[in-house]
């Protein structure tokens, strides 16, 4: 499942722009395989990575670039935890909520989570700086209890390692 984050009742914002620069670089990504569809996953990063999450905008534009349906992507982004539906904070966390995290504590270190930002699931910090997503088994469980920030894993969490990488990030 993707995340859906937070509802939110303001229009998509006009990714066309930020879409359009992106052009070049989707001409040769494409290029790099035989089948344009196969570059779904890395239309979808680069455009994520632009963006900061996915709209039914962006799905058109992987679409065109990979020669597939609109609806083809939107199924794909809904597939991947890794692509998001809505805007996130600038460190995004997804923490592990499935059984070998729970078994190690993971329930009372999400709490923590949530009472230091003051936010819940799907929720993002006032200053955008954080957001918050309990996931799925994040594959790591030898490590439990586990969350990601961004593109990087934490393990063997302990309220005290949570503040501390928390605290860290800028
Ligand atoms: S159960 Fe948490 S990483 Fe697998």
């Amino acid at each position: 499942m993707g995340y859906k984050g937070k509802a939110c009742d303001k229009p998509a914002p006009d990714f066309s722009s930020k879409l359009k620069a992106l052009d070049a670089q989707a001409e040769l990504i494409v290029a790099k395989y035989d089948q344009k569809s196969a570059a779904t996953l890395t239309l979808l990063h680069l455009a994520q990575d632009a963006c900061g999450y996915v709209t039914p905008e962006i799905e058109q534009w992987v679409a065109r670039w990979a020669d597939v349906t609109p609806v083809h992507v939107h199924g794909v982004v809904t597939f991947y935890s890794m692509y998001h539906q809505a805007p996130v904070g600038r460190h995004h966390i997804r923490f592990c909520t499935t059984t070998s995290c729970v078994l190690n504590g993971s329930e009372d270190l999400l709490g923590h989570v949530k009472k230091k930002l003051g936010i819940q699931n799907g929720g993002v910090t006032p200053d955008g700086k954080y957001s918050l997503e309990e996931s799925e088994c994040l594959c790591a469980c030898d490590q439990a209890p586990v969350m990601q920030v961004g593109d990087d894993y934490h393990s063997q969490l302990t309220a005290k390692k949570i503040d501390r990488i928390l605290d860290g990030l800028k």
